[in-house]
């Protein structure tokens, strides 16, 4: 996905059509034509000739079923998050797809306010246990709904743990995050010097996460970066408050995960209850 050029295929008119689609996601997995037109402020018979464009292009999905509809892509929702970075002035320019992955991609970005950074856009909905419930009696969440939060999700997380080893968060608009860039290595593509050390050092983060409320939820060699200059975690769209359902056994299962992973490539014995009682006392 080359999201640069696509950008600039864009014109006004299917920029106020996205923005249609976007205020009525909550109400419709398709937004209705006559929404769209309405809101977009373009006659029927254009819209839906523009939509045809959009769907062509991969951005938009339409439906015929039922009724006259449309809804985002992955691609469409990215494209459209970004627009929103571009117009409210944090997002200059998007550069290469650093990673795409089950569950994300990644682009370099620049923004003259907080220079060189990465764009997040999710791909999918983590629901902890709070939310599924929720979902139940909401009916059908869709896609984007869920990628929305889990993008929101992500950001209010990284904002509780400013100053810790975090990227610094600087905004979120869609499925959309955009934080600073981490010029370092996933923890299990090199083979550290100091093991003990830097398990060590993950694990203070960890504790330092649960004093501000947070449990990360999915902390593995993946979500962990390294370089000489230290590690930093990362990867926060399933993390959960200290408090909610279920919390505990998810600390407990990050701190066994990373533990685990120690223990198999550099044969560190360490004690998981004795690490997790240590995280839990502080
Ligand atoms: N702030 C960042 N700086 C540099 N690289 C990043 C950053 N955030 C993510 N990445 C890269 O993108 C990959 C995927 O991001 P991640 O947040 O782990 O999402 P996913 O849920 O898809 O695993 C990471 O493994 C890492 O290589
Ligand atoms: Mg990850």
């Amino acid at each position: 996905m080359n999201l640069a050029e696509l950008y600039k295929e864009m014109g006004k008119h299917s920029w106020r059509i996205l923005d249609a689609i976007f205020r009525n996601l909550w109400d419709y997995e398709y937004v209705p034509i006559q929404i769209i037109s309405s809101q977009a402020r373009i006659g029927e018979e254009k819209a839906r000739n523009i939509l045809r464009y959009l769907s062509d292009l991969r951005i938009v999905q339409n439906r015929q079923k039922d009724y006259e509809g449309s809804t985002f892509t992955f691609l469409g929702l990215s494209l459209y998050s970004l627009h929103r970075l571009v117009r409210s002035g944090k997002v200059n320019a998007i550069g290469k797809l650093m990673g795409e992955g089950k569950e994300s991609a990644v682009f370099n970005c620049y923004s003259e306010k907080y220079g060189e950074c990465v764009v997040k856009f999710h791909k999918v909905g983590h629901t902890s246990f709070k939310k599924v419930k929720e979902k139940r009696d909401y009916g059908d969440l869709h896609f984007s709904v869920l990628a929305i939060r889990s993008a929101r999700n992500e950001f209010k997380a990284l904002q509780k743990l400013q100053g810790l080893a975090v990227p610094k968060a600087y905004a979120w608009e869609g499925n959309a995050v955009l934080m600073e860039l981490i010029d370092a290595k996933e923890l299990y593509r090199v083979r550290v010097e100091n093991p003990e050390d830097v398990l060590e050092m993950i694990l203070e983060e960890v504790a330092k996460f649960y004093r501000r409320g947070i449990v990360h939820g999915d902390l593995s060699q993946y979500n962990v970066l390294v370089s000489e200059e230290g590690i930093w975690i990362i990867d926060f769209p399933q993390s959960v408050e200290v408090g909610e359902e279920g919390w505990r056994e998810i600390l407990e299962r990050d701190v066994k995960n990373i533990i685990t992973y120690f223990n198999r490539a550099y044969r560190i014995e360490k004690d998981i209850n004795s690490a997790i009682d240590r995280i839990l006392q502080e």
